[in-house]
């Protein structure tokens, strides 16, 4: 399966189409948030390209900080037990956090994290994912940013991976089933 072009199903979200909804994401961002310092909390690793390119699109002030974090024990993440893999460098106490993501797919990591960030004495803690997929929930989660739902697929790129493939692909498609199935 080294052939992309034959691994990718069709593409879900055009470049541009990605674009465009990260100026408005930021436009709102930076209106909510103006006057304020805000800390961007990105979740390694597929909110990279997010992080990216939503960071450069703020006028407020902003500090970056990232967190890597791994569901526990059986690999699956239908747990919901997060374990920190890399922790914040930053002290959260008095801080505007804004945590950075590429989906919500069940719900489960931040569902967690928002909790786990809230209990540092953060002055607020909100979220803004890319992409979410609203059938696949399994608990609810307070998001005030979403980029776009989206129906309950294998999505790839912009971030996204399938056994760490594809994250640099600068749009998000899906993948043909054979890739996953296979
Ligand atoms: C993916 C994705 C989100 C999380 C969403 O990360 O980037 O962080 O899963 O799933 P959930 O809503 O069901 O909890 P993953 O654990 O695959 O790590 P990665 O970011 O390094 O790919
Ligand atoms: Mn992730
Ligand atoms: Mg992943």
């Amino acid at each position: 399966a080294s052939d992309m072009g034959k691994d990718l199903e069709k593409v879900l979200l055009t470049q541009e189409q990605i674009e465009t909804r990260l100026d408005e994401m930021a436009a709102r961002i930076d209106s909510d948030y103006a006057g304020k310092d805000l800390l961007l909390v990105g979740v390694l690793r597929g909110a990279v390209m997010v992080m990216a390119d939503l960071s450069r699109r703020l006028h407020t002030s902003i500090e970056m900080d990232w967190m890597a974090v791994s569901s526990y024990g059986s690999g699956t993440k239908s747990s919901g037990v997060v374990r920190i893999l890399k922790d914040l460098d930053t002290d959260l106490h008095g801080r505007h956090v804004l945590i950075v993501e590429d989906i919500i797919d069940s719900g489960l990591t931040l569902s967690w994290l928002v909790s786990n960030l809230r209990s540092r004495g953060p002055a607020s803690v909100e979220i803004a994912t890319l992409l979410r997929k609203p059938e696949a929930a399994k608990v609810e989660v307070d998001v005030r940013y979403v980029g776009f739902d989206i129906p309950t697929e294998f999505v790839v790129g912009y971030g996204l991976d399938f056994a760490e493939k594809y994250r640099h692909l600068p749009f998000v498609g899906t993948l043909a089933p054979h890739v996953y199935s296979g």
